[in-house]
């Protein structure tokens, strides 16, 4: 057993599974570029008041998952780790005054969240989202739009099957009635309710609904659904999100359990699954409408709406389903190589002259004979070997081709030119 280990629901991303986050970083930020949404970078803790009162006091989030930093005597704001990036966006989106920018503000961040969550498979106390935040814009039409960029980046990392389940749960208008009557149902059932959820009863009763214990299963099917309690605004609001989201070609569910578990949603909600995995109720990313969460935060009252993906477990599915994209670009093209073990001034600077020029190249700078450096050079799957030997004092060197088998000379000058149009050359076959 090694004296440390990485803490329990943090792993190591190693250079593989690295490469494969790497893909998914990149596809997710071309694809927030295309749809107009700008890279933003918020702190990786906050003061824990933004949590509090952004996602709301009586959350799984706030209540047993959040990372609370010890407080340091000399500062006397309470940290906490984020748990998810939307209530830091907007505190920034307050604090920088961008409701006096063209609205809706569009952004996106990709980055490690931290929930003291009980790991299991997918589920970490660490893990990476790609979020987008439209804020200033009342929706429908921009729910539906970003309810398919994130299907788009399913299709574009290669996930197959993903499932859009979408619900609507009111707003300040229709909710309290709800919940009145939400309240008034568990009432009748206080005897089967397991004490966590007894005390949630009298302190957010919605959060009743998503609750991960299984004893309430069969209660939570059975209750009222706020979907059927709809007020005419937020009724029209959900057939048009609907309406848009046929329009655009996305099939969906609606799934009038689905209620998140922020407090800060209003209206539209939406959650994405793969179709028939096994741990079905892991989400692979989810989302939706907050447009009470700006002034809630000190702003003047704005709509907004937005989603995280889970990266962790889009690797998972991609791992599963044998996708993930290949490693290839990322070992080295050419390993210079030499006769003389002991040279290996000439190596590294050759190395670097191709590097210097752009191309991906490594000395071999172990001091060891010329077969054990090719040897090596064709494990790490090196397209060249550039070998050092007697042509280097008419200022040449061999180049083999570990893919073609073939090997001619050529001069240092046109070294680099070289291996570049050899590397198309293979690339294009
Ligand atoms: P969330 O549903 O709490 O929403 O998290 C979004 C996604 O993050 C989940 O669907 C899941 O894929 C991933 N996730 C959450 N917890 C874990 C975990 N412990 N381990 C691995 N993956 C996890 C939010 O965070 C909202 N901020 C989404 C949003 C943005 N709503 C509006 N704008």
């Amino acid at each position: 057993m090694p004296t440390f280990r990485a803490p329990r629901g943090t792993r190591d991303l190693l250079p593989d599974e690295r490469a494969v986050f790497d893909r998914l970083q990149r596809i997710a930020a071309h694809l927030a570029a295309r749809y107009g949404y700008r890279p933003i970078e918020t702190p990786l803790f906050e003061q824990a008041a933004v949590f509090e009162r952004g996602l709301g006091e009586v959350t799984d989030v706030v209540e047993k998952e959040l990372f609370r930093l010890a407080p340091r005597t000399e500062e006397s704001e309470a940290w906490a780790l984020r748990p998810e990036p939307t209530a830091g966006i907007v505190r920034a989106y307050v604090q920088h005054g961008m409701q006096t920018w063209p609205q809706p503000v569009k952004l996106t961040t990709t980055g490690p969240m931290f929930r003291y969550d009980r790991p299991q498979a997918g589920r970490y106390r660490q893990f990476w989202q790609f979020d987008v935040e439209a804020i200033g814009d009342p929706g429908p039409a921009v729910d539906a739009e970003i309810i398919e960029l994130g299907t788009r980046f399913y299709a574009e990392v290669g996930v197959t099957g993903v499932e859009v389940l979408v619900n609507s749960i009111g707003d300040p208008a229709c909710r309290p009635a709800y919940l009145a009557e939400l309240a008034g149902y568990y009432r009748g059932h206080v005897a089967s309710l397991p004490p966590t959820e007894l005390d949630r009863l009298e302190r957010n009763v919605m959060r009743l609904l998503d609750s991960k214990d299984p004893a309430m299963a069969e209660l939570n099917a059975a209750a009222p659904r706020i979907t059927d309690r709809l007020c005419e605004a937020c009724a029209a609001h959900f057939e048009s999100v609907k309406a848009h989201l046929s329009a655009l070609g996305v099939p969906f569910r609606v799934e009038p359990g689905l209620v998140r578990g922020l407090d800060y949603y209003t209206r539209t909600a939406f959650e994405y699954y793969v179709a028939g995995r096994e741990g079905q109720q892991q989400a692979l990313g989810g989302g939706g409408r907050y447009d009470g969460l700006v002034q809630l935060l000190g702003g003047k009252p704005t709509p907004g709406i937005g989603f995280g993906l889970g990266l962790d477990r889009v690797a998972l599915v991609l791992a599963e389903q044998g996708g993930g994209g290949s490693r290839a670009g990322d070992g080295p093209l050419a390993v210079v190589v030499g006769a003389d073990p002991e040279d290996t001034i000439t190596r590294l600077r050759i190395a670097t002259d191709l590097r210097a020029a752009g191309l991906r190249a490594r000395a071999d700078l172990a001091r060891r004979k010329l077969g054990r450096q090719l040897e090596a050079a064709g494990k790490e799957g090196a397209h060249f070997a550039v070998i050092v030997g007697d042509e280097l004092a008419q200022g040449q060197v061999q180049v083999r081709d570990l893919l073609a088998g073939t090997q001619r000379i050529v001069t240092l000058a046109d070294l680099a030119r070289e291996l570049a149009r050899a590397d198309a050359g293979h690339r294009h076959g």
